[in-house]
C-alpha cells in the first residue's frame, strides 16, 4: 500500500499536465490575496466589541502562533509532496483515503463557503457604495438570498461575481495571478495607509485602561473567531502543480504570504482599538472605515471603503481557485467523477472543475444565506489542519519521505501545533461542533456510496 501511495505521488509530480508559470512572488501575492479579506476588514471590530476589548491584540497572536506553526507543517508537506490537492494529497499519501476524503470534504466547505459567504459581504459594501455615490438601488428582490419574508429572492451581485471569477479562472491561472496582483498592491496600500494615518490617533488609555473587559475567555473566544482572518495560506500549496521548482518555492510562498499577513493584522488591530474604544465598533462591520470617519479623515475611510470592496475580491479568486484544483485532484484519484480532471488543450486549467465549481458556488453565493455556514468555515479548515498535523507526526520516521524543508525542532512543535489547534477549535460555540458532525457524517456517507467503489486505489 505503502508503495503504491508513493509512486502514485512521485508520478503525479513528474507527470503534471497543468501549466508551470508561477514564481515566488506570484505565490506570496496569492497568498496574501487570499488571506487579507473580510477577516480584517469586516470581523475584527466586530469581535473586538462582542469577545475580546483592546485584548484582541492578543487573539491575533495567539491564532498566529496555532496557524503559523500548521503553516510551517504545510511547507514541509509540500516541499515533500508539490500535489495540487493540498491537505487532501497529504493526507491521502500517508493516512489513506478514508481519511483524506474527509479532509477534502471539508476544505471544499473551507474554499467553497468562505468564497460565498465573502462574495455575499462584497455584493453588501457594493450595493452601499453605489447607493451612496451613484443613487443606484437593485430591486428588493435582487437584493438578498432567498426569503420570502423580506421579499428577497437572489444576491445578484453576489451570483455575478462569483460567477465572474470563475470565468477568469477558467480562462488562465497566470491571468487570474496577474488580476490578484494588481488587486493586492491595492488591499497593501489601503492598510498602510490605515496604519499610517491612524497611528497619529491612537490613544494609549483606550487600550491599557480596560485591556481584557471579557477577561482571557474573551480573548480565546476572539482568536477562535478571527482564525477566520488566517484561513487562505492554504491555498498556495493547491498550486504545487502550476509552479516553479514548487518544492523550494512552495515552502517560502506559504511562510512569507503568512508572515506578512500576520504582521499587518497584529498593527492594524492596535491601531484600531487605539483610536476609538473597543465598544464603538459594536454593529460596525465597516470598522477600520468607521474609525476614520470618527477622527474626520474623511478620503482615508472613503478610500478604505472603496478598497474593502475591490481587494475583497482577491478572496473570492485565490479561494475559488483552491477549491477547483482540490476538486480535480479529487476526480484524478476517481473520488469524484473522472471528467473533471480533464485539461482544458489551450487554457491548461482543469476547466470542467472551473465550470462547476462556477455554477456551484455562484448557486450557493446568490441565493442561501450563509450566516451558519461560514461559522462552519472554521471548524472544517481547523480539522484539516488538524489531521496534516497528525500526518506530519506520522511521517517525521519514514525514510520514504524526503522534504526539503522541515518544521524546526519537531519533537516540540509538532505536538504543539495539535495542542495549540485543539484549544482554537474548542473556543467555537456548541451548535457549530453539531453541524459539523452532520457534515462529517454526509461526507462518510458519500464516500462508502461512491468514493470506495470507484476510486483508483478501491480498484487496484
Ligand atoms: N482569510 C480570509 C478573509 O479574511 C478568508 O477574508
Amino acid at each position: 500500500m505503502k508503495d503504491f501511495f508513493r509512486k502514485r505521488y512521485y508520478d503525479g509530480i513528474k507527470d503534471t499536465k497543468l501549466k508551470r508559470s508561477l514564481g515566488l512572488w506570484d505565490l506570496v501575492f496569492i497568498g496574501v490575496g487570499g488571506i487579507i479579506g473580510a477577516g480584517i476588514f469586516v470581523i475584527t471590530g466586530q469581535a473586538a466589541a462582542a469577545y475580546a476589548g483592546p485584548g484582541i491584540i492578543l487573539s491575533f497572536v495567539l491564532s498566529a502562533i496555532a496557524i503559523g506553526i500548521t503553516a510551517l507543517v504545510y511547507a514541509e508537506f509540500s516541499s515533500a509532496f508539490p500535489i495540487s490537492g493540498s491537505a487532501y494529497s497529504y493526507t491521502y499519501a500517508t493516512l489513506g483515503e478514508v481519511i483524506a476524503w474527509l479532509v477534502a470534504w471539508n476544505i471544499l466547505l473551507e474554499y467553497g463557503v468562505a468564497a460565498a459567504a465573502v462574495a455575499t459581504g462584497w455584493s453588501g459594501y457594493l450595493r452601499t457604495f453605489l447607493e451612496n455615490n451613484f443613487g443606484f438601488t437593485l430591486p428588493v428582490a435582487l437584493s438578498g438570498a432567498f426569503d420570502p419574508s423580506k421579499g428577497t429572492v437572489i444576491d445578484l451581485f453576489a451570483f455575478l461575481g462569483m460567477a465572474g471569477v470563475f470565468a477568469l479562472l477558467t480562462i488562465g491561472i497566470k491571468e487570474s495571478a496577474r488580476v490578484n496582483f494588481f488587486i493586492v498592491l491595492l488591499k497593501l496600500a489601503v492598510l498602510l495607509v490605515f496604519i499610517f494615518i491612524g497611528l497619529k490617533y491612537v490613544k494609549l488609555e483606550n487600550i491599557t485602561s480596560n485591556f481584557l473587559p471579557y477577561g482571557w475567555q474573551g480573548v480565546w473566544s476572539a482568536a477562535s473567531l478571527i482564525v477566520f482572518a488566517y484561513l487562505g495560506f492554504d491555498a498556495v500549496s493547491t498550486l504545487a502543480e502550476e509552479t516553479k521548482d514548487p518544492q523550494k518555492t512552495l515552502p517560502k510562498g506559504l511562510i512569507l504570504s503568512l508572515s506578512i499577513s500576520t504582521v499587518l493584522y497584529i498593527t492594524v488591530s492596535f491601531v484600531l482599538v487605539g483610536i476609538l474604544p473597543y465598544y464603538s465598533y459594536e454593529g460596525k462591520p465597516d470598522s477600520l472605515a468607521y474609525a476614520m470617519y470618527q477622527v474626520n479623515e474623511k478620503w482615508v475611510a472613503d478610500f478604505i471603503s472603496l478598497g474593502a470592496v475591490i481587494t475583497i475580491t482577491s478572496v473570492m479568486i485565490v479561494m475559488g481557485l483552491g477549491f477547483t484544483r482540490v476538486l480535480y485532484s479529487l476526480a484524478r484519484d476517481r473520488l469524484f467523477f473522472k471528467t473533471f480532471a480533464d485539461i482544458h488543450p489551450k487554457f491548461n486549467t482543469p476547466y470542467k472543475a472551473s465550470i462547476l465549481g462556477g455554477v456551484f458556488l455562484s448557486v450557493l453565493a446568490g441565493f442561501l444565506p450563509l450566516k451558519i455556514l461560514a461559522e462552519m468555515v472554521n471548524i472544517g479548515t481547523l480539522f484539516a489542519y488538524f489531521m496534516v498535523g497528525v500526518a506530519a507526526i506520522v511521517i517525521k520516521n519514514r525514510p520514504d519521505i524526503r522534504p526539503i524543508f522541515k518544521v524546526p525542532y519537531p519533537n516540540l512543535l509538532l505536538p504543539l501545533n495539535l495542542i495549540f489547534l485543539m484549544f482554537i477549535m474548542a473556543g467555537l460555540p456548541f451548535d457549530t461542533w453539531m453541524r459539523f458532525f452532520i457534515w462529517t457524517i454526509i461526507g462518510i456517507l458519500i464516500y462508502f456510496f461512491y468514493g470506495y467503489k470507484n476510486s483508483i486505489l478501491g480498484k487496484s
